[in-house]
């Protein structure tokens, strides 16, 4: 692992019965950098991101997070990351507040501390105005300020997004993405992104892994990648390789 990757990935594997969800795969995250983590459906993304996170463990390989070991070291890697699941329900009863209290304190925050970074979150996020509101009542957009809100409260140097774009609409998608390339810029915060949506890599991603069925089948500067595969467009380059790979 080098010294500037914030997160290494060597041989990592993950097999469910018969299926191999998570098949060989290597590839490493500079610091600072948004990554973009590409696949179809079922290609083994959230597979991934869930081993990085000690909710899975891997049947194989290895993985570090600024240098803890995913499984080994998996509490420290959870205090260093933030995460954006792909699909989850917000507690409908809950308050923005409320909602980030509870994740604060599963983060240990709590006190003065933890009500400043809230607010800042908040803020941040637009959604001072409706702190008191029912998550219930939300709409896609603003479920996903909350979402990204709670997976800062730790003010995380790794994030981890699981196609965090899905469901926003043009405006929702064009600040979700400046907001994310602002983290990354200015507080040098490693983002794996992971999508299918080729856009959103084109605009904030410099390199990529892309998976198809659990397995690597490209990685490194989106600019190489095209020109290497000579094609018109990501989209070529997508269509090929997962073709090839099937
Ligand atoms: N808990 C599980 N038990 C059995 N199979 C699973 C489990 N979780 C994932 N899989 C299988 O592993 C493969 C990879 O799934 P994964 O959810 O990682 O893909 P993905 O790239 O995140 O897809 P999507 O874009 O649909 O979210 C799929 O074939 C899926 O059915
Ligand atoms: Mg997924």
């Amino acid at each position: 692992m080098a010294i500037s990757d914030a997160i290494s990935i060597n041989h990592l594997s993950k097999t469910f019965a018969d299926i191999r969800a998570v098949d060989d795969v290597s590839f490493a995250v500079r610091k600072g950098e948004i990554y973009g983590f590409m696949g179809h459906n079922g290609a083994g993304k959230t597979t991934t991101i869930r081993m990085l996170l000690g909710l899975l463990k891997p049947t194989g390989g290895a993985a570090s997070v600024l240098g803890h070991d995913i499984v080994g070291q998996s509490l420290a890697v959870r205090q260093l990351c933030g995460f954006l699941p792909g699909s989850y329900a917000l507690p409908k009863d809950l308050t923005p507040l409320s909602f980030l209290r509870y994740v604060g304190a599963m983060f240990g925050l709590s006190g003065k501390g933890l009500d400043l970074r809230i607010d800042a979150l908040l803020e941040q996020f637009e959604l001072g105005a409706v702190r008191h509101k029912r998550l219930g009542q939300f709409s896609t957009g603003m479920s996903q300020k909350v979402g990204l809100a709670q997976a800062l409260i730790n003010d995380p140097q790794v994030l981890l997004l699981d196609e965090p774009t899905a469901g926003l609409d043009p405006i929702g998608r064009h600040d979700f993405l400046e907001f994310i390339r602002t983290l990354a810029r200015d507080r040098g915060v490693t983002v794996l992104f992971s999508t299918h949506i080729l856009t959103d890599i084109e605009r904030i991603c410099e390199r990529v892994a892309i998976l198809h069925r659990g397995k690597l089948v490209a990685s490194g500067e989106l600019g190489t990648l095209k020109a290497q595969y000579h094609a018109d467009g990501m989209d070529d380059l997508y269509l090929t390789l997962a073709r090839a790979a099937a």
